[in-house]
């Protein structure tokens, strides 16, 4: 799960898609394309509106992505266009290329962004929230049937 700062939107991607997932089955991390946070837990508003939801993500710390993680994971879900464009160019040949997706895209909802709620107020946690949620439980089921 790739956003820009690995703060807010893909420490609470990680956290759902893990909470919905079977964990020996399925590994889950996050990055974000700009080194900003590296090292600092998610923000405290990703944290709050995850916890509501009973999810902890509190323990996570902020990674930037980079290219070896074209080869640890199978799919690259990026948050947002700008970061799907920043995650292909640099991937090193069309396998790796074909790995990045957009979430909400991959989700079933068309070519749709995952809003950046960095700058907004706490009912944006929650949108992304939903948003993220419906398209993890869309993906699993895809990845289920297949
Ligand atoms: P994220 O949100 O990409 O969802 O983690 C942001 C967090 C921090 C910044 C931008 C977006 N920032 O500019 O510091």
């Amino acid at each position: 799960m790739v956003c820009l700062g690995n703060i807010c939107r893909s420490p609470l991607a990680e956290g759902i898609m893990a909470s919905l997932s079977n964990p020996d089955r399925v590994v889950v991390d996050s990055a974000g394309t700009a080194g900003y946070h590296v090292g600092n837990p998610p923000d405290p508003r990703s944290i709050a509106v995850a916890a509501a939801h009973g999810i902890d993500i509190g323990r996570q710390r902020c990674r930037k992505f980079q290219a070896s993680d074209f080869e640890e994971f199978d799919y690259i879900f990026a948050m947002d266009l700008e970061n799907l464009a920043h995650i292909r160019e640099m991937a090193r040949n069309a396998r790796e290329r074909q790995k990045a997706s957009l979430l909400l895209e991959a989700g079933g909802f068309g070519k749709m962004e995952v809003p950046d709620p960095y700058y907004g107020g706490e009912d944006g946690f929650q949108y992304v929230y939903d948003l993220i949620e419906q398209a993890c439980r869309k993906i699993l089921e895809h990845l289920e049937r297949n």
